[in-house]
C-alpha cells in the first residue's frame, strides 16, 4: 500500500540546510515535508564541526531557528596559528570587527529539531528516498520507504535535496549521483573528545614536521581534538597514550592538558562541488550540494548560506510566481560555495603535511604561512573568510 504526502516544498534531509530552510519557508507560510533515513537520536548525537561564523548565528538567532548558539556558544574573536614552534594570533575582531561562535552543529540540530516540532512540522525519520522524478513537470515527486518499510510518495511544488552528500535527490539534478567537480586529499583527521579543560584560550591550528593538528574545544571539561592521519588507519589501533604522543608531536611549543579520550573517529577530506544546483522544480543545498575539507569549519556555514539564498527563491515562485530568483540561485549560490572550496583547500594545503612532501615543499609552505602572519593584508584576508564574508540576509 502506497501512501502519497501531498506538500508545497518535500525536503529530503533532516540535517542543518532541511530543517532551517523548513524553518525559513513557515515564516513564509510555506508548507513542507522532511524526511531523513536517520532516526531523531541518530542525527542529533553525530559528531560534526564546532565552529559557526557570525553571520550563520545572526540568522539563527534573528529567525528563531536558535538562539542558544549566540546565548550559550563561546564567542572566538581570533585563532592561531602555529608554524615553526611559534604562535601567531589572528585577530579577527582586530581586522575585520567580526568573531565566530563554537557551537558544536549536533547542538545547532537539536535547537532545529526542537523547533520545528514545537512549531508542528510535519518532520519524518526513518524515511529513505529512492529517487525524485518529474522535476521537469509542475509536480516533482520523492519516492520513499517509510520508517515501516512501507512505500511513501510525496507529490509537491517544488523538491530540495538536502540529504547530505551520498544525495538520492542529486541524480534529478545533475544525472548521475556522483557528477560534479571533485578532489581527493592523501589525509585525513583522526578527531577525539577527551575529558580535560582547554589547553588553549582559542583554537590552535598547528603546521608541524610531523603534520597538522587543531586544537579545538567543547566546554570546560571537554575538547575535541584532531591530528592528520592516513585516510585508511583504523580509529581502534592507538592506545590513549600514543593518541597524546602523535597530538603532542604536532603542537610543539605548548604543553596539552590531557584527559581520558572517550570518543575517536577519522574524518576523510574531499572537495565537491556538483555541476548543477537545480534542474526544473529540484534544488540542491548544503553537503549534497557540495563538500568540503573540514579545516575552516565551512561546511555547515555554507549550508546556511545555500538556504538563505534559496529559501528567497521558493518564496518569489510560490508566493509571487516569479521564476527569477530561482533562475539566478545556481550562479549566486556557486560564488560563495567556490569561495569556501577555495579557503578551505587554502587552509588545508597550507597546514598539512603532504605524504610526499619534499623539502622544497615544507620550506615553500612555511614562506607561505609567513606571509600570511607577518602582513596585515595576509591576516586579514584569512580573518574576512574564517568569520565568513557577508550574507545577504535580507529575507
Ligand atoms: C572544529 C572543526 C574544524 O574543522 C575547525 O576548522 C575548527 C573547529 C571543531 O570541531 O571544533
Amino acid at each position: 500500500m502506497t501512501t502519497t504526502v501531498r506538500t508545497r516544498v518535500a525536503i529530503i534531509g533532516a540535517g542543518p540546510a532541511g530543517l532551517l530552510l523548513s524553518h525559513l519557508l513557515a515564516k513564509s507560510g510555506i508548507e513542507s515535508v522532511v524526511i531523513d533515513s536517520r532516526s531523531r537520536d541518530e542525527i542529533e548525537q553525530t559528531i560534526r564541526a564546532g565552529i559557526l561564523e557570525q553571520g550563520t548565528v545572526e540568522v539563527l538567532d534573528a529567525s528563531g531557528a536558535s538562539s542558544r548558539a549566540l546565548a550559550e556558544g563561546h564567542r572566538h574573536d581570533g585563532i592561531e596559528l602555529r608554524f615553526e614552534g611559534e604562535g601567531h594570533r589572528i585577530d579577527f575582531q582586530g581586522l575585520v570587527g567580526r568573531s565566530v561562535w563554537l557551537y558544536p552543529q549536533h547542538r545547532v540540530l537539536k535547537d532545529l529539531i526542537e523547533v520545528r516540532l514545537a512549531e508542528g512540522q510535519d518532520v519524518r525519520f526513518g524515511v529513505t528516498a529512492e529517487r525524485v522524478e518529474g522535476a521537469e513537470g509542475a509536480r516533482p515527486r520523492v519516492f520513499a520507504t517509510d520508517a515501516d518499510g512501507e512505500p511513501l510518495e510525496i507529490d509537491a511544488e517544488f523538491v530540495v535535496g538536502a540529504d547530505g552528500s551520498r544525495s538520492v535527490a542529486r541524480t534529478a539534478v545533475t544525472g548521475s549521483q556522483t557528477g560534479g567537480y571533485f578532489r581527493e586529499y592523501p589525509f585525513a583527521w583522526f578527531g577525539i573528545l577527551c575529558e580535560a579543560p582547554p589547553s588553549s584560550e582559542e583554537l590552535i591550528y598547528s603546521n608541524s614536521p610531523n603534520g597538522f593538528a587543531l586544537i579545538s574545544q567543547r566546554s570546560d571539561t571537554v575538547q575535541r581534538m584532531y591530528f592528520q592521519c592516513d585516510p585508511d588507519v583504523d580509529p581502534e589501533s592507538f592506545t590513549e597514550e600514543e593518541l597524546w604522543e602523535h597530538l603532542q608531536a604536532r603542537v610543539p611549543g605548548t604543553t596539552l592538558k590531557e584527559g581520558h579520550i572517550f570518543q575517536r573517529d577519522v574524518l576523510r577530506f574531499r572537495s565537491f562541488v556538483a555541476h548543477e544546483l537545480r534542474h526544473g522544480r529540484v534544488a540542491l543545498v548544503g553537503d549534497a550540494a557540495h563538500t568540503v575539507p573540514p579545516t575552516g569549519a565551512k561546511g555547515m556555514n555554507l549550508a546556511v548560506a545555500d538556504v538563505i539564498l534559496l529559501g528567497r527563491a521558493l518564496r518569489a515562485l510560490l508566493l509571487e510566481n516569479d521564476e527569477r530568483p530561482l533562475d539566478a540561485y545556481p550562479e549566486t549560490a556557486s560564488r560563495r560555495i567556490w569561495k569556501a572550496q577555495h579557503f578551505s583547500w587554502w587552509m588545508t594545503s597550507m597546514l598539512h603535511v603532504a605524504p610526499d612532501a619534499t623539502d622544497f615543499d615544507r620550506r615553500r609552505q612555511v614562506g607561505e604561512l609567513r606571509s600570511v602572519v607577518e602582513s596585515e593584508a595576509g591576516r586579514r584576508f584569512l580573518a574576512e573568510a574564517y568569520t565568513g564574508w557577508p550574507l545577504d540576509t535580507a529575507l
